[in-house]
């Protein structure tokens, strides 16, 4: 094998390798607050779901025996914080600064005098704000950092506009909301060519190709060559499978040469260069 085939092999070898294994673990790059992209260019985009409102839903649980229920309302607002109107007539509680989610905690106690349930006026308590979120890897939730809690939104993919839902009160310092809009679904968010991989593999075969035909072209008409010899290296062209082969094995063998058993030794040392 002349080095120059040995190197061709080698090349081909890494070019196939590179190409296959650029994608193996695909990443939603965070790319803003709300927004993230796949390497081929896809992801996801909330900004259009950022209304001038919160986005809100609410949930009941009957406490001590049914003597007291307690009402949660849950105050979503993605990729900006916003000042919740809802307790400017009780300044000093949680929510009362810019914030992306926040929890309003009602408890109704049952006062058997006059055989109604009171309001104690709740407490409000910040969840979340913009600047302590991020995107889980795959893109699918954001989640929202507020020591020693955080919150999950998932992001799901859905004909409405959006709507809010608690998925999930099992661990208190984990609550899981999930969100369902249709501006979570996965969008184009940038133009992007080709991997670098291929790209590679397209240069390479079109020098191939060029080769080959400037070298038919040469043999043909400036050599006169006719039939199979128009094909410059014919001889190398034949052996293209064994080389692609061997190109594996040294892979293979951890680049290291094969040791040749039979055969002349021409070269002191097996495994340098020149005993290629
Ligand atoms: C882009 O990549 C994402 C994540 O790997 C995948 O879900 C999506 O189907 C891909 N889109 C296209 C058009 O290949
Ligand atoms: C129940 O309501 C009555 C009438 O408003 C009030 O006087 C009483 O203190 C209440 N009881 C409790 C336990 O809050």
């Amino acid at each position: 094998m002349s080095r120059l085939e040995y190197l061709f092999s080698v090349t081909l070898f890494y070019l196939l390798v590179i190409s296959n294994n650029v994608h193996t673990q695909d990443v939603c790059v965070k790319k803003g607050p709300c927004k993230c992209e796949f390497s081929n260019g896809t992801g996801i985009d909330l900004a259009a779901a950022a209304k001038a409102t919160f986005y809100t839903t609410q949930t009941f649980e009957l406490q001590m025996g049914g003597a007291e229920y307690v009402l949660s309302t849950y105050y979503y607002h993605p990729c900006f914080d916003v000042t919740p109107s809802v307790n400017s007539s009780k300044p000093g509680t949680g929510c009362d600064s810019p914030l992306s989610l926040c929890r309003h905690v009602d408890r109704f106690n049952y006062n058997i005098t006059t055989n109604t349930y009171v309001a104690d006026g709740g407490i409000y308590e910040k969840m979340g704000v913009t600047n302590l979120s991020d995107f889980s890897s795959d893109g699918k939730s954001i989640i929202y950092t507020n020591l020693p809690s955080s919150t999950i939104v998932m992001l799901v993919c859905a004909q409405s506009e959006g709507e809010l839902n608690v998925y999930s009160l099992a661990e208190p310092n984990k609550i899981v909301l999930s969100f369902y809009t249709r501006h979570a679904c996965l969008t184009l968010i940038e133009e992007i060519g080709r991997s670098l991989g291929s790209t590679l593999l397209i240069i390479f075969f079109s020098c191939v190709i060029f080769y080959l035909v400037l070298g038919v072209c040469t043999k043909k008409f400036l050599m006169g060559a006719t039939g199979l010899e128009v094909v410059p290296n014919l001889a190398f062209w034949m052996d293209l499978p064994t080389l692609v082969k061997d190109g594996w094995v040294f892979a293979i063998n951890g680049f290291k040469l094969p040791t040749r058993g039979a055969g002349p030794v021409t070269s002191p040392d097996p495994n340098s260069y020149d005993s290629i």
